[in-house]
């Protein structure tokens, strides 16, 4: 599908715009959404127009939305969908973030066609952390289909199997130079020389974590996930589905054409051929290109890691810093446990057209041997503020049922998570501490753990099992990074913190939207504290009913 936008903004500090969600026969236009641009302490009014032939909802990633869940945007979690014919009107006001964040789609698959930048600039009169950039350029990397994306997950579902990769990947909509038929598109950036642009560049692909770089360039990292970092410079970055990262980029070589390309990272089972998509990034002062037939500069390709070197990834990660000393909670009220990873359910009937999966299996996933299901009846936080029972439980397993070694083999019997709608409960202000383990089941893979509601400090990261014995010595509490979305390394455990100031009920699930699927995600509900500052906020009239 593709979609267009009518976006009208009346005053500095009130916006409204209108996202009309079209769906179009023909996927063969390639296109991403409209950029939003904002400031901190903004008001955002967005009129969502459902002019699809699917049920939608939009989702602001990394907007804390707080008191305020009924914004957040997850299918069946936080809101009814939007039926075709339908609008839902998002209202929500940014408190306290300034950078690089997206909206997208969050119904099944629409996301893959549906998404765009949010851009929040800092309050009017306060400056960024770093030299005033020239230009600045939202990067978007996303994942194409030569299909509709819905009917590539339509028949997953039904065969149990895992869903066809796509057929590309691509930057501002477009796949670039190396996809023989898309040449003439390729996104072109023109510089001058000597100029420092921002580059805010945002993972949207639907089931990839990427690496992207400039040729013959540095990057100098300056925030991920809307949050500052102490500057560094790199050639490379490692982003996953659902992070954004800025980077300042000074055009300081020979006047020319170089690649901008991003390629993919931690494809373990899948074979990739169509794996690097480029733009190009165009010095204004450049001797023009294609001027002669035959004559043609060719552009530099920049040098990327490949597809398996988990160190390159892990070196980029470790490297990441908030700026100054922050605030992480160093007492803990819940220490929580998640192994997170792939499982298979066995069939009655292996030969079935619906078990094709390995070895007449289906695929599935799970958080601590529960396998995600949403509900049907009605969204989680409509039941819950309703208080309408049966639509969710809230045992989830703090730790898992059984402990195992999370990177070793393991027996049959562990491959087989349980189906359920289990939420975790926690008190208002709670200080949570939550290890993520990548188990090895199925397969040995980084999942990219995206948490709506909330940012969270990352204070550490190693493979093989966590200890809780030595691991926690090693702990960051100093100026860890914070983000919403946060890799488990392939064949290891990262941890983070926060506290549980936001109440409502927050999506906790893999970013890898075929692991989502497959159930792999849960949710918190985080209990009203007192008075009203504490509390969830009315739902709006307008709010979609199941
Ligand atoms: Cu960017 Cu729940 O998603």
């Amino acid at each position: 599908g593709s979609f267009q936008a009518h976006l009208s903004e009346a005053e500095t500090h009130y916006h409204e715009f209108v996202v009309r969600v079209l769906f179009i026969a023909i996927f063969l236009s390639f296109a991403c959404g409209p950029t939003l641009e904002v400031r901190d302490g903004d008001s955002l009014v967005i009129k969502a127009v459902n002019n699809a032939r699917y049920n939608v909802t939009l989702h602001w990633h990394g907007i804390r939305q707080l008191r305020n869940p009924w914004a957040d945007g997850p299918d069946r979690v936080t809101q009814c969908p939007i039926q075709p014919g339908r609008s839902y009107t998002y209202r929500f006001t940014i408190e306290n973030q300034e950078g690089t964040l997206w909206w997208h789609a969050h119904s099944r698959w629409l996301r893959a066609t549906v998404y765009g930048a949010l851009i929040i600039h800092p309050k009017l009169g306060s400056p960024y952390p770093f030299p005033m950039p020239r230009s600045e350029i939202p990067i978007l990397l996303g994942e194409w289909w030569d299909r509709n994306p819905m009917d590539v997950l339509k028949l997953a579902d039904f065969t149990g199997a895992a869903p066809n990769i796509s057929d590309a990947y691509t930057i501002n909509g477009q796949p670039g130079d190396l996809y023989r038929c898309s040449k003439q598109g390729t996104v072109r950036f023109p510089v001058g020389s000597g100029e420092t642009i921002l580059l805010r560049v945002i993972n949207s692909a639907l089931n990839q974590e990427l690496f992207f770089g400039v040729a013959n360039h540095r990057l100098t990292v300056v925030a991920v996930d809307a949050a500052y970092t102490k500057p560094f410079t790199t050639s490379v970055i490692m982003i996953a589905p659902g992070q954004t990262t800025d980077v300042l980029l000074t055009a300081d070589q020979t006047p020319g054409h170089y690649y901008m390309a991003a390629r993919a990272y931690n494809t373990a089972n899948a074979p990739f051929d169509n794996t690097t998509t480029t733009a190009i990034l165009e010095y204004k002062t450049a001797p023009p290109r294609n001027a002669k037939k035959g004559k043609q500069s060719t552009p530099i390709f920049p040098r990327l890691p490949g597809f398996n070197d988990t160190n390159s990834a892990i070196a980029f990660t470790s490297r990441l810093r908030s700026p100054s000393r922050v605030k992480v909670p160093l007492q803990i009220d819940e220490s929580l446990f998640f192994a997170v990873g792939l499982g298979l359910i066995n069939c009655t009937n292996p030969n079935s057209p619906r078990c094709q999966g390995p070895n007449g299996t289906r695929f599935a996933a799970s958080m601590n041997n529960v396998s995600f299901v949403l509900p049907t009846r009605n969204s989680l936080m409509q039941a819950y503020y309703q208080g309408q029972p049966g639509v969710f439980t809230t045992d989830f397993p703090p730790v898992p049922p059984v402990k195992f070694d999370y990177t070793g083999n393991v027996s049959r019997g562990l491959w087989q998570p349980v189906k359920a709608t289990k939420l975790y409960k926690l008190k208002f202000g709670a200080r949570v501490q939550i290890v993520l383990q990548d188990t090895s089941i199925v397969s040995v893979e980084d999942h990219p753990m995206h948490l709506h509601g909330y940012h969270f400090a990352v204070i550490g990261a190693g493979f093989g099992n966590f200890n809780p014995r030595t691991d926690p010595a090693k702990f960051n509490l100093i100026d860890p990074p914070y983000r919403n979305t946060i890799g488990t390394p392939p064949g290891g455990w990262v941890a983070i913190r926060f506290e549980a100031d936001n109440p409502g009920i927050w999506f906790m699930h893999c970013h890898l939207d075929s692991h989502l699927n497959w159930g792999l995600a849960m949710a918190f509900l985080v209990e009203n504290g007192v008075g009203e500052l504490q509390s969830v906020q009315p739902p709006p009239l307008d709010l979609p009913r199941c």
